[in-house]
């Protein structure tokens, strides 16, 4: 998996600097490439010359003395790397990656380059648990940048905390992992949808659900990770918005149904995550409905449009089914009736999967109605399992 494979390995100024030497050094006997790029304050725990007697590769220390072989766009690193590596990762280094400083080799390599990139802080542990650095922590994740938990151990200071180095084979797997990732919707156009639409009833009171939009943000996270370009059409979430994806609020069912109609028109595939109502109110009032003491009210409710099953164009149609029981046998229906070409049902009464769960439990059923029952997985691993389905469907 790593032979031939060419690693850019950004070394930061923390005091675990010196286990880079062993990694590199592991990295390379695997039959890697290792470009490894130092920033200064590095340079004051670990010489260039230890990594370059390692790597047996020039070791770049400033931005503007680059090695000879390299073109002059400072970008070369970027383009040849496979996989880009920041280990260790101080607090600071992940403050300036968050904020796309590019006033060294490491920012410019990170800001340039597509391949996937690898993160492990180290550092102490109250630096660690600071709210600034899981901020940017959060902010880097969200732009699909993986990250290696730091350990919990005796750090610098002699105390016991969360904030050391993993040892080399943890980061070594986690590199794997990188390079396993596909970018296989690369050109290719996903439309996701997320969250629960809200009916009003008046300019108070709606209609809502529980979905959350986490298992259609999910899906829109993976799809981006793996090259496509991604409309996320939103109904009601609390959120953060993931990066480099187009986002398009749409609150009510007749919104989602005008955003789908528009997004779809260059869409190669349609995955419907969003709980959509049913139903919407017949009328909705203009002001806010009084409470006549001790009387009922009454709401006409009219059905609302079946986006999933009325949006037409020549892409791959992917709903979901939320159903309480005969899981298989419902979903089965709404493949048929909506002419999709796979639904994922989930059971949704459960409290581990379903609405607002981080983890869920499906059935991907496919047009042939073959059914493939997944285990409990976090929704980022169903997502990454649907798109594997979707891409035999677009091959
Ligand atoms: O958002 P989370 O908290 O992560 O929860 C995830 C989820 C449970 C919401 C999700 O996994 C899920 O099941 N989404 C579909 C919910 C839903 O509306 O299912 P349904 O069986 O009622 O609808 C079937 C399909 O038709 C869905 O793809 C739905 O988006 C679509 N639909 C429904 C109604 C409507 N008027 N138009 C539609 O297109």
């Amino acid at each position: 998996m790593l032979k031939g494979k060419t690693i850019v390995l950004g070394i930061t100024g923390g005091i675990a600097a010196y286990k880079a030497a062993d990694l590199a050094s592991k990295l390379t006997q695997a039959g890697a490439k290792v470009e490894v790029i130092m920033t200064a304050a590095a340079t004051k725990f670990i010489t260039p010359l230890t990594l370059r007697n390692i790597t047996h590769r020039p070791v770049v220390t400033d931005m503007f003395e680059l090695a000879s072989e390299w073109s002059v766009e400072h970008v070369a690193l970027a383009e040849a790397a496979d996989v880009v590596v920041v280990a260790p990762a101080t607090a600071n280094s992940i403050a300036r990656l968050a904020a796309g400083i590019a006033d060294d080799m490491l920012g410019t390599v990170l800001l340039a380059t597509k391949a996937p990139v690898v993160i492990a802080p180290a550092m102490n542990d109250l630096m660690y648990s600071n709210k600034v650095t899981q901020e940017n922590i959060k902010k880097l994740k969200a732009r699909g940048f993986n990250f290696i938990e730091p350990e919990y151990g005796r750090l610098a200071s002699g105390k016991m905390g969360k904030g050391r180095l993993p040892d080399t084979p943890k980061i070594i797997e986690a590199i794997e992992h990188a390079l396993g990732q596909k970018r296989d919707f690369e050109g290719k156009t996903i439309v996701v949808t997320a969250g629960g639409t809200r009916e009003p009833i008046d300019p108070v009171r709606h209609i809502g659900n529980r979905s959350s939009g986490k298992m259609g943000y999910a899906l829109a996270e993976a799809a981006r990770d793996r090259g496509a370009k991604v409309t996320l059409i939103s109904a009601n979430v609390s959120l953060d918005a993931p990066a480099d994806v187009t986002i398009i609020k749409a609150p009510t069912a007749l919104e989602m149904k005008q955003a789908v109609g528009e997004a779809v028109k260059k869409a190669d595939v349609l995955i419907m995550a969003a709980a959509v109502a049913d139903y919407q109110l017949e009328v909705i009032a203009k002001n806010k409905i009084k409470k006549e003491s001790g009387r009922n009210l009454t709401l006409n409710l009219v059905r609302t449009p079946d986006i999933l099953g009325e949006v037409k164009g020549h892409f791959i149609r992917v709903g979901f089914a939320a159903e309480s029981e005969n899981l298989v046998a419902n979903a089965k229906k709404k493949l048929t009736d909506k002419k999709l070409d796979l639904i994922i049902a989930n059971d949704i009464t459960k409290t581990d999967s379903g609405f607002d769960a981080n983890t869920n439990r499906v059935v991907i059923i496919n047009k042939k109605g073959k059914a493939e029952e997944l285990p409990l997985m976090s929704k980022r691993e169903v997502a990454d399992k649907i798109l594997d389905k979707v891409k035999e469907l677009i091959k």
